[in-house]
């Protein structure tokens, strides 16, 4: 069988995170999870001590970033990242619900695998995103990252902007009360003092950023496979789509 390239792109709350690990477990193959890089992007960003209205700045570090071949992604060993063993922030998402790939992520040798899931981070990240420099520069390491096939990617444009021509697309979604009940439930059982409303009004907000930006906005591709997360488990839509995959490969 052909290792082909596989895209899931979709808003956030829709699972991608833990349909990616196990579409990629499951298929053997490698999983790149690009939200991290525009994480680790801004990380750098917040130590340089950077405003995210220094749009510039963060574009020039970004390049700098993905040219020194500053920031690595990395397998783990059994998907569980090195460093889960020191107690994450107080108010950072578990590594296996909220994102968190079992990938770890490396910032000039540096695991940052945990101190991405920040909510400033989270924040940051999409603030970074929407500056075109920024896009640019992160475009080749997603690129080449793909290139040899064999791999599941997971991000907002990767069917539209990164691999276009990838040979199976998907774009995951759900209802957005669904998709912000999923990061309330997480939040609260983390002890976190948020309201339903509040998140939900999260989810929207980000949303809306994501997918009105005037670069590569987050939009299913023509030829994505649409697949609704809203009321059916993680196990039953992986083994949908490694089953569409198996068939094409
Ligand atoms: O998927 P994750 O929540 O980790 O992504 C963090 C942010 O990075 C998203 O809110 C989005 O704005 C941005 N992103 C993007 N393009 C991608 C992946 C992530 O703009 N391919």
């Amino acid at each position: 069988p052909r290792r082909l390239r596989v895209a899931i792109d979709g808003p956030a709350g829709a699972g991608k995170g833990t349909v990616a690990r196990g579409l990629a477990e499951r298929l053997g193959y490698l999983l790149v999870d690009t939200g991290a890089i525009y994480r680790a992007v801004a990380l750098a960003a917040r130590r340089a001590s950077l405003q995210w209205e220094e749009e510039g700045a963060i574009g020039a570090l970004a390049e700098d970033l993905a040219r020194g071949g500053r920031i690595a992604l990395e397998r783990s060993p059994h998907g569980v990242p090195p460093d889960s063993s020191a107690p994450p922030p107080a108010n950072a998402p578990a590594q296996s619900s909220l994102g968190g790939s079992g990938m770890r992520v490396l910032l000039d040798g540096e695991d940052i695998s945990s101190a991405i899931r920040a909510p400033e981070i989270s924040l940051g990240a999409s603030r970074v995103s929407a500056v075109p420099a920024v896009r640019k520069a992160l475009l080749a390491m997603q690129r080449q990252a793909g290139a040899g096939g064999g791999v599941v990617l997971e991000g907002r444009d990767i069917g539209t902007v990164v691999f276009p021509d990838a040979e199976v697309k998907f774009f995951l979604t759900a209802p957005a009360e669904i998709r912000a009940k999923r990061r309330y439930d997480e939040l609260v059982a983390r002890g976190m003092n948020v309201s339903f409303e509040a998140t939900l009004s999260d989810v929207l907000r980000r949303d809306k950023a994501d997918s009105e930006r005037a670069v590569a906005p987050l939009r299913k591709a023509d030829d994505a496979i649409l697949v609704d997360s809203g009321h059916r488990s993680p196990q039953e839509i992986i083994d949908e789509m490694a089953t569409l995959v198996e068939i094409r490969a």
